[in-house]
């Protein structure tokens, strides 16, 4: 008796998981989608990165991602009608700043993605997988709160390299000004990096930081690769965090 209800709660989880026609790609997609955490993150509690939250995102007017700063062709390429489908999606993967430059036929038109996908399948599958994190997926498609955990998590350790995130860093006037930043990194600031720096620490420890004298993308570079005895801090802060740690370092009210 016991053993046939087992059997039987077996059958039934087995059915749950039997999930529509595209499972098959969704799932090589989710494995793709590790190639995007660096910048992006789905599922429940997400949060926006160096790129916007992709949960729901089939089906979303371009550049409307809630409380995300898209690059101002993205944001008019979705004011002119660009809804993402899985199509168009895959072949935005494919080249995203070509993608915007034909969209609307405008040679000079630039994206704020600059990363590519350059193998076609893998552009379907990870398609499939953001259609399967959508609103009208199968309940069984959803992910859990431990998934969207372990994708944060992932976060921490994307697939792209050192000089690849760097490379890929922006900073906007906005984001620089945003005080919810500047607050974040303040916080980070002072429980970590005055260790060392700042008029706390030992004299000579590292050198007197000279806001002024540096551009975002260099505080970011040196914060989030490290340099001769400065420490990288990659492994313990995620990229936005870095970020946030940029936009306290290069505010008004910085105190080196
Ligand atoms: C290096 C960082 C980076 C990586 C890696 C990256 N993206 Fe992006 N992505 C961005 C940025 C930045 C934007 C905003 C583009 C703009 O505003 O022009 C974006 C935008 C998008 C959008 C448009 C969203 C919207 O709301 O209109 C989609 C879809 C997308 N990315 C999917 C992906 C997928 C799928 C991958 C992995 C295969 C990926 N991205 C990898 C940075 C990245
Ligand atoms: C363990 C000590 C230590 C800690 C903690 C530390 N730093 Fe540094 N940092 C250094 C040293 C040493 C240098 C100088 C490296 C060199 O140029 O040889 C440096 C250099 C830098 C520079 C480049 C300065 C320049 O003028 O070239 C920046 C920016 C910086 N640190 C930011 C930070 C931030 C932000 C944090 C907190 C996340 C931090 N540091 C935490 C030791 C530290």
């Amino acid at each position: 008796m016991l053993k046939s209800l087992y059997m039987f709660t077996i059958a039934v989880v087995a059915s749950l998981l039997v999930a529509p026609a595209f499972a098959q790609d969704a799932t090589a997609g989710e494995k793709t989608f590790k190639k995007c955490v660096a910048c992006h993150a789905i599922g429940e509690g997400a949060k926006n990165k160096v790129g916007p939250v992709l949960t729901d995102v089939i089906g979303r007017q371009a550049g409307t991602g809630e409380g995300y700063q898209y690059g101002k062709d993205m944001v008019l390429a979705g004011e002119k009608g660009l809804m993402w489908t899985q199509e168009l999606l895959a072949e935005y993967l494919e080249d995203p700043k070509q993608f915007l430059r034909d969209y609307l036929e405008d040679s000079g038109a630039n994206s704020k993605m600059s990363f590519k996908l350059k193998d076609d399948k893998e552009r379907t599958d990870v398609a499939a997988y953001l259609a399967s994190q959508g609103p009208d997926a199968d309940a069984s498609t959803q992910p859990t709160a431990d998934q969207a955990q372990a994708n944060e998590a992932e976060a921490e350790t994307p697939e792209m390299s050192v000089e690849d995130v760097i490379a890929a860093q922006e900073f906007s006037e906005a984001y620089l000004t945003d005080p919810k930043n500047i607050e974040a990194g303040k916080e980070f600031w002072y429980a970590q990096c005055t260790h060392c720096h700042g008029f706390k620490a030992y004299p000579g420890k590292a050198p007197k930081l000279k806001p002024a004298k540096y551009k975002p993308e260099f505080v970011f570079k040196r914060v989030y690769k490290g340099f001769k005895k400065m420490p990288a801090w990659r492994d313990t802060y995620t990229v936005e965090e870095i970020r946030q740690i940029v936009s306290y370092v290069k505010a008004p009210g910085f105190s080196p």
